[in-house]
């Protein structure tokens, strides 16, 4: 395992090769917690391929590209929030996952957030619990006419400042 897979932000030439990786990611590595046609639903959500482009280009989205090949990409919203985060399954458990949200926490802190939310897939759940994220709540998304189930976690970024408490008047 690395943590230095090269990251470059995501340019509109990358969206037909990401909508893959995607699609494949899906496909691929969470059919233990999401049956075919949950998964199919969840691949649908890109099938229109100009609103994916829309979506990655308009948050702050990194690709790591290794020797040509695309390993997997993540997207940061708001600042505050990751997206997206998708590994090819072929380069799954090596890292790449690591290496981009490493990347799309430290910008969030570095742009002031407090912390950074995310709604996990099932599948993503125990490697956000190893960056330190924790449940907030479970969610039921209707995607076509499955249910997708997620959970929101929160990470509270070291070094944000801690809540300011009120002063007492004296
Ligand atoms: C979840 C995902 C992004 C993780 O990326 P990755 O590159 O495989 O993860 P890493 O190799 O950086 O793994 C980091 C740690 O998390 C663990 N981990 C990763 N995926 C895991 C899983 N599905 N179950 C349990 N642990 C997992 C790894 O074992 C590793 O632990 P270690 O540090 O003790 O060795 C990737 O598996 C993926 O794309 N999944 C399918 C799409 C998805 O659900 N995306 C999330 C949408 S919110």
């Amino acid at each position: 395992m690395t943590d230095d897979y090269p990251l470059r932000p995501f340019l509109p030439a990358d969206a037909m090769v990401l909508r893959d990786l995607f699609a494949q990611s899906i496909d691929e590595l969470t059919g233990d917690d999401y049956d075919e046609d949950q998964r199919l639903a969840w691949v649908a959500t890109a099938e229109d391929a100009a609103a994916f482009r829309d979506r990655l280009a308009a948050a702050l989205t990194l690709v790591v590209q290794l020797d040509g090949e695309y390993l997997g990409f993540g997207s940061l919203k708001d600042n505050k929030t990751i997206d997206m985060l998708y590994v090819h399954p072929d380069f799954a458990g090596e890292g790449v996952g690591t290496a981009l949200a490493d990347a799309l926490e430290k910008i969030a802190a570095a742009r002031g957030a407090e912390g950074v939310t995310v709604d996990a897939s099932d599948t993503a759940v125990p490697f956000f619990e190893r960056r330190g994220y924790v449940a907030a709540q479970r969610n039921s998304i209707p995607l076509d006419d499955q249910w997708l189930s997620n959970t929101t976690m929160v990470k509270r970024l070291a070094g944000s400042p801690a809540k300011a408490e009120p002063q007492e008047a004296s």
